[in-house]
């Protein structure tokens, strides 16, 4: 039975890594992929997903969607992603035929109602899901299931900030959208920094190096490059939520009710288990990395 998946995604050099994994599953359908300012500004983070989709031939649609937060002013993350959100690999886009007219959250929301069973995947700020839940208020209800990269929930050692001490990038990005997300939906699946900043699952550069050449390795070898420089390793955080939508049995979870502060603490996400019928999420604390590394690094080699 193929799983009907929804992206929503700032590319960004993991959520490009996402796209090149979840693409190389048969069992998995992409139904479109919408893109939300973040990593860089929307018009680039669209562009960097048709240039994915273009370069591996993917017949998905992409829609471009919201140019900025919900409330405070947009700020990208250029140290990481480079200037184009790619790792400054400035990789050409030739044709603009994956790019639709439609508006990213109206486009999740077609979506859902055309396919009962959508699961849908956002691995950048929740700008585009607030939105929709917004403009349509059962757009929670239609989902099968919503799985959410972000949050830094102290229920692990690594479950702390990477924007501030306390303030995990995407939810930081967004606050105010986090909050109707994560007041929203029944059952929303967060992976963390709690598992993706654990260096257990972390891709090395000889990992990388080793892997034969195909698009995809040569996609990654070329995007990973200046980040590896920076940083070491490749720390995969949207492909390891794209991976619950692949072994969510490999995933250990929690359920707990989310507070996001959009205050002082911008981004600042905890677990609150004293409120009374608050929206009880999934939060993952733990996965097996063996499991993950080895389906991600074949996915390359596709
Ligand atoms: O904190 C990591 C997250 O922020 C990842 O989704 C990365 O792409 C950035 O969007
Ligand atoms: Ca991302």
């Amino acid at each position: 039975m193929v799983k009907r998946i929804f992206l929503d995604m700032d590319p960004g050099i993991d959520d490009a890594a996402a796209i090149m994994m979840l693409s190389a599953f048969s069992e998995l359908e992409i139904m479109g992929i919408s893109t939300v300012s973040g990593n860089v500004e929307v018009e680039k983070t669209t562009a960097n997903a048709m240039k994915i989709v273009e370069a591996l031939e993917l017949n998905v649609e992409v829609f471009k969607g919201a140019s900025r937060p919900l409330a405070k002013r947009a700020r990208h993350a250029y140290i990481v992603h480079g200037k184009d959100g790619l790792g400054d690999t400035n990789l050409e886009l030739h044709n603009t035929k994956s790019l639709s007219n439609k508006y990213g959250p109206i486009a999740m929301i077609e979506s859902a109602k055309e396919n009962k069973d959508l699961w849908l995947l956002a691995t950048g700020p929740l700008t585009n899901l607030a939105i929709a839940t917004i403009l349509e208020p059962d757009f929670p209800k239609m989902l099968k299931g919503l799985v959410v990269m972000g949050g830094a929930f102290n229920l692990t050692k690594y479950g702390v900030g990477n924007v501030t001490r306390f303030a995990e990038f995407n939810i930081w990005f967004d606050p105010e959208a986090a909050k109707i997300v994560s007041t929203s939906f029944d059952n929303a699946t967060f992976i963390g920094l709690d598992v993706t900043a654990n260096p257990k699952v972390w891709i090395s550069k000889n990992e990388i190096d080793n892997l034969k050449e195909t698009k995809r390795s040569s996609i990654l070898r070329k995007i990973v490059k200046n980040y590896i420089k920076s940083y070491g390793s490749f720390v995969p955080h949207d492909p390891i939520a794209a991976y619950y939508l692949i072994n969510p049995e490999s995933f250990q979870i929690e359920d707990h009710c989310i507070k996001v502060k959009t205050g002082r603490f911008r981004g600042m996400t905890t677990v609150d288990n004293y409120s009374e019928n608050c929206k009880k999420s999934r939060i993952d604390t733990d996965v097996d990395a063996d499991s993950f590394k080895n389906a991600f690094l074949k996915s390359m080699e596709f």
